[in-house]
């Protein structure tokens, strides 16, 4: 019934979100999500996920979405510059390099794909006057960045997979996190969604529309780090 509402609000055409959905289909995907179980998570990933609810709460509040989605870039951003520094290394090998330089470009990909998700957000934020402490919201969010940059190189140097893992358990975490948030707010099934990121990300018929979307993306983040953990090596 959803796709005869669609009205050619679909985000088939726009480079900033995954995939082309309809708004029937993501509604699928967001059942798909609530139905599935979650990843068993690992030591790291639950000592980040627990410090986020002790910080922030564990009501899934449009500001604490914020924090994760800064987080959210920097296992790309440290798996792109590792990259760099390979194929400096691999220079006298051609295709080698070349290949490297792919998973720079797929790491580059889902970096910015992050970035939509932020600024989404921010804009959201500011729509709706939601007040943030600047100590909270914008100095610790860096700290946990810096940290989890750091972690995320270290074990991508001891043993590639796990760095991937640990990305695969983070994204895990904000699908179901994204796709629960849509059913506690039944509301932003009406809620028209209005952005100036509209061109990029996609038109969407509500915002609960546009947060499945986000869902989906963060499914994709998943699938192509548990991929990539059965194959971490450069070759
Ligand atoms: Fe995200
Ligand atoms: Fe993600």
């Amino acid at each position: 019934m959803l796709d005869s509402l669609d009205g050619g609000a679909s985000s088939e055409g726009s480079h900033g979100a995954i995939g082309s959905l309809t708004a029937a289909q993501r509604l699928k995907e967001q059942s798909n999500t609530l139905n599935s179980a979650r990843r068993r998570y690992g030591i790291l990933a639950r000592i980040l996920f627990g410090s986020l609810d002790l910080v922030y709460g564990k009501p899934r509040t449009l500001s604490k979405f914020r924090v994760l989605e800064l987080v959210a870039r920097v296992p790309y951003q440290s798996w792109e510059q590792v990259a760099y520094i390979a194929i400096t290394h691999v220079s006298d090998r051609v295709s080698m390099a070349r290949r490297i330089h792919d998973r720079v470009l797929e790491a580059r990909q889902q970096q910015d794909n992050e970035q939509w998700h932020l600024l989404l957000l921010e804009e959201l934020i500011d729509g709706e006057g939601i007040k943030e402490s600047f100590l909270l919201y914008t100095v610790l969010p860096q700290i946990i960045s810096f940290i989890y940059y750091q972690v995320s190189v270290l074990l991508y140097v001891i043993r590639p997979s796990l760095s991937y893992r640990l990305n695969a358990d983070f994204e895990d975490h904000a699908e179901h996190e994204y796709m629960t948030m849509v059913t506690e707010h039944p509301d932003w099934e009406t809620r028209p969604f209005h952005s100036q990121f509209a061109s990029e990300y996609g038109h969407y018929q509500s915002l609960a529309d546009l947060f499945r979307q986000i869902g989906y993306d963060e499914r994709m983040h998943k699938l192509e780090s548990e991929s990539r953990m059965k194959e971490p090596r450069f070759r």
